[in-house]
């Protein structure tokens, strides 16, 4: 099945099968590695990407239904001059938050996404929304952290 499909703000033309999950074209056909596979079942969040501004797991989203859509992955985020993209980058670093990395990348999407929807989450928002992003590290102190670090500064 041909398919268009912007990631990046790049356009692509791809030849796939319309079930192939997202996620394999991004990271085999694209070599996009950012993104990464947990459990390829909804559940841990590493292959969050964002599909039109939101957060989405790419493990159980057919490129079928991506085709004609605005994807972006953890390397679209630099220099993409989304000022919560930036804040976000800005405060992982600043909070050490990465431990081994696995999960990291799917992290930041989802707190991307999060920002997004509400500037100045509180405690039990960044719970809610971060529920689905697992870290075999137990980073989630500083995720947190590092989300209320960005929320702050983006505020001020
Ligand atoms: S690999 Fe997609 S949610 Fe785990
Ligand atoms: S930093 Fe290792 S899995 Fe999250």
């Amino acid at each position: 099945m041909a398919i268009q499909l912007t990631i990046n703000d790049q356009l692509h033309h791809l030849d796939v099968a319309p079930d192939t999950p997202l996620l394999w074209v991004i990271r085999d056909q694209l070599e996009l590695t950012g993104t990464k596979f947990g459990c390829g079942v909804a559940s841990c969040g590493a292959c969050t990407v964002h599909l039109n501004g939101t957060p989405i797991r790419s493990c159980v989203t057919p490129i079928s239904v991506a085709a004609g859509g605005e994807i972006r992955t953890v390397e679209g985020l630099e220099g993409s001059g989304d000022p919560i993209a930036e804040a976000v980058q800005q405060a992982w670093g600043e909070k050490d938050v990465v431990q081994c990395g696995y999960c990291q990348s799917g992290q930041i999407m989802s707190a991307v996404g999060l920002l997004k929807e509400t500037p100045n989450p509180s405690d039990e928002q960044i719970d809610s929304y971060m529920s689905g992003n697992v870290c075999r590290c137990a980073t989630y102190v500083r995720v947190k952290d590092a989300i209320k670090t960005a929320s702050d500064k983006l505020e001020g």
